[in-house]
């Protein structure tokens, strides 16, 4: 019979290792879940008797007040974590190399590496060690080899790959209903118990069918692939966008003409300002990285490729913004509302309005910023880190920080739709138009609002896969 996991813990209380591990605590009640970070802030706020949790996530909370105290705990002690585990996940951050080989393009390995020998050095007993972050392949291979060369006597270290596939906005239902679970392992006697251990604890809420048991590097490679072909979707759609807005074609009704087709599908055929998130972009370079060191030239230029059309799609609307402007923006203001990556998330990782706030900053528009999630300390940090050569002073000179969508608006020339946020659809428009300088621009860079209600309001309205 296979192992019955009772005890897990999970490295890494981040946006993956949080959301995951907390629905297992849910979804398990006989098994305890422990997740440790070296972050104490983060900690303290998994911890915070209000509920202030560290991320912002549509049911977490829900999910959290369920389980706190009773099988799912936070904590810093992460060596009392690995003694107590029987199986541990490894959640923590994979982001792209900043120096060294690879940099730009491979991932640093170092947060994995770390917690992988300090999992060796402290362990006493035999562990089942999932590797849950986003991983180049071969990867387990190299904890595997790390973790046998370290172990103690009596100490097996059975190694999984089970990438996670959950967005953000969505985590907590796409946990409760995940298209599939996917678990690689070695095809070894070994192997496999440890796959069906875990396979087991999905078990209690994942149909059967839906489990996926694979070898380890498929495993790895499946999730690089996964959001290499989700990100490819976005950078083709916003590839036609540019032809419909040369040509008079309307982007959401080509798009929904194709997704008819069963073969493509209606998902995820939004076209928009770009791809953000902290991981289509390094995981994509990732794959590049990886078809270059295995000395395919022409895969990696393929996959490439669809990062360009992303930052391409950026630069193309701020441009567009700067031409409809009568060709200057020097001096004037426009409101931004949105900054997260995307709607019902806090996190602005690679999130196209950094981009877009960057090329309104270098042509010297003022900005004014509004966004119902994100902290104001994180859009100064992103800020900062886009212009790295703009003083804190100035900066605070040319960007406002607003508590509210009105606020960003008023006496604005433009306002810039950045992140499908529901309410900036409820917005009252014709409110803002009173207020904005004449004429109104309103640039849609999520095909959100109703363009021909807020035309007849009077803005001039201008949107991504539409003809001006
Ligand atoms: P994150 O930065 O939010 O969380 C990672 C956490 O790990 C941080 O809090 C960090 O302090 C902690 N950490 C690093 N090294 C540690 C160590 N040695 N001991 C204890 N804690 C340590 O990252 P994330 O968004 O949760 O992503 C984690 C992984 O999951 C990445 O590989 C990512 O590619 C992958 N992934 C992310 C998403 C997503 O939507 N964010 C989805 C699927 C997969
Ligand atoms: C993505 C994948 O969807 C997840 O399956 C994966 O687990 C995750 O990456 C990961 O590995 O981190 P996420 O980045 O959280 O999830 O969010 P998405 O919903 O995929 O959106 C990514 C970006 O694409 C956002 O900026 C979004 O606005 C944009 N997007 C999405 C579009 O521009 N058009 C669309 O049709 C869909």
């Amino acid at each position: 019979a296979p192992l019955k996991v009772t005890k897990i813990l999970c490295i890494g209380a981040g946006y993956v290792g949080g959301p995951t591990c907390a629905v297992i605590a849910l979804k398990c009640p006989h098994i305890t879940v422990t997740i440790v970070d070296l972050n104490q802030a983060r900690i303290d706020a998994w911890n915070s008797a209000d509920f202030k949790l560290p991320i912002y996530e549509p049911g977490l909370e829900d999910v959290v007040r369920q389980c706190r105290g009773r099988n799912l705990f936070f904590s810093t002690d992460v060596e009392k974590g690995i003694l107590d585990a029987e199986l541990i996940f490894v959640s923590v951050n994979t982001p792209t190399k900043k120096s060294g080989v690879g940099a730009g393009f491979a991932a640093d390995l170092n947060y994995v590496e770390l917690a992988t020998r300090q999992i060796a050095a402290v362990a006493t007993s035999s562990k089942i060690v999932v590797e849950k972050s986003t991983v180049p392949c071969r990867t387990a291979e190299s904890m595997r080899t790390i973790l046998e060369a370290n172990s103690k006597p009596n100490c097996r270290f059975d190694i999984l790959s089970n990438p996670e596939f959950l967005a953000e906005g969505t985590a907590i239902s796409d946990l409760f209903k995940p298209d599939r679970v996917l678990i690689g392992s070695l095809q070894t006697p070994e192997g496999k118990a440890a796959c069906a251990a875990l396979a087991g604890v999905y078990a209690n809420w994942v149909p059967e069918h839906a489990i996926l048991t694979v070898g380890l590097w498929s495993s790895e490679l499946s999730k690089l692939a996964a959001n290499a072909m989700l990100a490819q979707r976005i950078s083709s759609v916003n590839a036609l966008s540019a032809i419909c807005e040369a040509t008079g074609a309307n982007i959401d009704e080509v798009a929904n003409a194709v997704g008819y087709d069963s073969r493509v599908g209606p998902k995820f055929l939004k076209a928009s300002v770009g791809f953000g998130g902290s991981c289509f972009q390094k995981d994509i370079l990732n794959l590049v990285y990886l078809s270059e060191s295995l000395h395919l030239p022409e895969v990696a230029a393929y996959w490439r490729q669809v990062v360009e059309m992303n930052e391409y799609q950026k630069r193309r609307f701020s441009k567009r913004v700067v031409d409809t402007l009568f060709n200057t923006i020097t001096g004037k203001r426009i409101a931004v509302l949105g900054f997260a990556f995307k709607a019902d998330t806090g996190d602005t990782r690679e999130s196209a309005a950094i981009t877009i706030i960057r090329d309104f900053q270098s042509e010297r528009a003022f900005v004014n910023i509004y966004d119902p999630q994100v902290a104001e300390t994180q859009i100064w940090a992103d800020l900062a880190e886009a212009s790295p050569t703009v003083a804190p002073e100035s900066m605070k000179k040319q960007v406002k920080i607003c508590s509210s969508a009105l606020e960003a608006c008023k006496d604005a020339e433009a306002v810039v739709i950045a992140t499908e946020w529901k309410e900036f659809k409820e917005i009252d428009w014709a409110h803002v138009y009173k207020h904005m300088k004449k004429p109104a621009f309103v640039f849609d860079g999520r095909l959100l609002v109703d363009a021909a209600k807020l035309t007849e309001i009077g803005f001039k309205v201008t949107t991504i896969g539409r003809p001006a």
